[in-house]
């Protein structure tokens, strides 16, 4: 059996609660009107058995009774003789002949299909004979009026029923009316993958709408990651084919010169080459991967970034002096940092080779480390062709490269430098900036920290 959506469970409870309350309504109306109408039949008895007794008159010793209303709303009054003979006054017809006499009491009196409410007083005037009052009341009225308010309630109870249970489904239904929206798009974005669909839910800032807004909020990161990830693939592919094409047409013309050995070694050479830039950018698309899945695990320990320092410029000075290029350092001695010795190295050089790379021929390129509060400063500078400001926030991002025609080096220019040095940088809880002037140079200012506590832990 289909299971009950929650808009129909909802609308049952509710009804069931409705018919529930109704009942006890409907219980307490029957209960208690008998009661209330009868109680007032007695009231209104009593107030006019007592009018009856202020209305007779004494003249001389002798009664008169001219001034009482022997029959006024309902209500039927007699008097009798001390002896309880009736000498005045009316009864209901059909009123049983023999009723006792009870003084100051309300009695019920049932004769066939009919009730009365009857009441006795007993008075006595100075200088008089005393004598009985009796007023006398239908109950049938009363019945009646509590037999019409039933029927009423009977007829209207199923309409209020039925009014309560569709009111419900339908203020239920609007209720669950933006869950529906929700689970339509998120269908049609299952079934098209089309991630640019968005819920833009309006109306009421209540639960559901920061529902939709999460929603929306979700699918938007999703979108931008998925985006991202297509990009990086596309990219990291087009940057793989430039290598390969050129291994395959190196290889294809090495076969050609076996009597050749001079142009062979050359074509390995360029093989070579290109080989070691596929290494290069596999290695980098592979520590960004690891980056992005928190997979890349980093050895956090002690280590003397002065000694980091003076490898990787002298790693960097032969690249330098193919361009005829200065480089100068000051660095600190002994600059002690609690941080992963491999990524520090990577973070100099890819800094230096920017540097060399994007460089002026015979210009120069100057790296210099200090100790500051809590950690180290660094700059690495050049006196280059400059980012223009346009370019200034790109740089971070992967693969961008602000134009590959000015790759001056054959191994410089895949867009992977400064995101992974962006990474290294964070990943240490430290942090980098940049200054430019287009056609005068370039500064890198970094900070890293000596230590970070919650550093080291993967
Ligand atoms: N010192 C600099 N001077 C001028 N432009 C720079 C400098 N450093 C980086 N850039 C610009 O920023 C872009 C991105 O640099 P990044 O290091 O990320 O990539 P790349 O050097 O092109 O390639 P890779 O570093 O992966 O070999 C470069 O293409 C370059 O145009
Ligand atoms: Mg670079």
């Amino acid at each position: 059996m289909k299971p009950l959506s929650i808009k129909i469970k909802i609308t049952f409870w509710y009804t069931g609660l409705i018919v529930f309350i109704l009942c006890i309504i409907l219980g307490s109306i029957v209960f208690s009107t008998d009661k209330i109408l009868v109680l007032g039949l007695q009231r209104e008895l009593e107030d006019e058995v007592y009018d009856a007794v202020e209305d007779i008159q004494y003249n001389n010793g002798s009664m008169l009774v001219d001034q009482i209303n022997f029959f006024d709303d309902g209500i039927h009054i007699s008097l009798y003789s001390k002896d309880q003979r009736q000498f005045a006054g009316q009864l209901p017809s059909g009123f049983p002949a023999a009723v006792p006499f009870h003084p100051e009491q309300v009695q019920t009196i049932q004769a066939g299909a009919n009730s009365w409410l009857v009441y006795d007083m007993y008075t006595t005037a100075k200088g008089t004979e005393p004598l009985w009052i009796r007023g006398v009341i239908s109950l049938n009225s009363s019945y009646e009026t509590r037999n019409q308010i039933l029927f009423v309630c009977v007829i209207l109870f199923p309409f209020l029923v039925l009014l309560a249970g569709y009111g419900g489904w339908l203020i239920t239904k609007s209720a669950f009316q933006p869950v529906t929206l929700i689970r339509r798009i998120a269908a049609e974005i299952e079934s098209s993958g089309d991630l640019s669909k968005r819920i833009h839910l309006t109306g009421s800032k209540d639960e559901i709408y920061d529902l939709a807004q999460t929603f929306d909020y979700m699918l938007d990161q999703l979108e931008t990651a998925f985006k991202t990830e297509r990009q990086f693939t596309s990219d990291a592919s087009h940057e793989l084919r430039t290598p390969v094409s050129v291994i395959l047409a190196h290889a294809e013309y090495s076969l050609t010169q076996k009597d050749n050995p001079v142009e062979m070694a050359e074509s390995l050479a360029v093989i070579r080459q290109q080989a070691e830039k596929m290494n290069a950018l596999i290695s980098s698309l592979l520590l960004l991967a690891r980056a992005d899945h928190h997979a890349e695990r980093l050895e956090f320990e002690v280590v003397n970034l002065s000694e980091i320092a003076e490898m990787v410029v002298e790693e960097i000075g032969a690249a330098a002096e193919a361009r005829a290029i200065t480089v100068y350092a000051e660095i600190a001695p002994s600059l002690s940092l609690f941080a992963d010795q491999t990524s520090l190295m990577r973070l100099l050089l890819n800094l230096l080779q920017n540097a060399v790379c994007y460089g002026r021929e015979n210009g120069w390129v100057k790296l210099s480390l200090r100790p500051v509060e809590g950690g180290v400063s660094g700059t690495v500078e050049d006196n280059g062709i400059g980012i223009a400001p346009e370019h200034k926030a790109q740089i971070w991002k992967r693969f961008y490269q602000v134009d590959p025609a000015r790759k001056t080096m054959e191994n410089c220019g895949t867009g992977l430098g400064l995101p992974i040095v962006k990474w290294i940088i964070e990943r240490h809880g430290g942090e980098i900036t940049v200054e430019s002037q287009l056609g005068r140079g370039t500064i890198f200012r970094f900070f890293l920290p000596s230590r970070r506590a919650d550093l080291g832990r993967g």
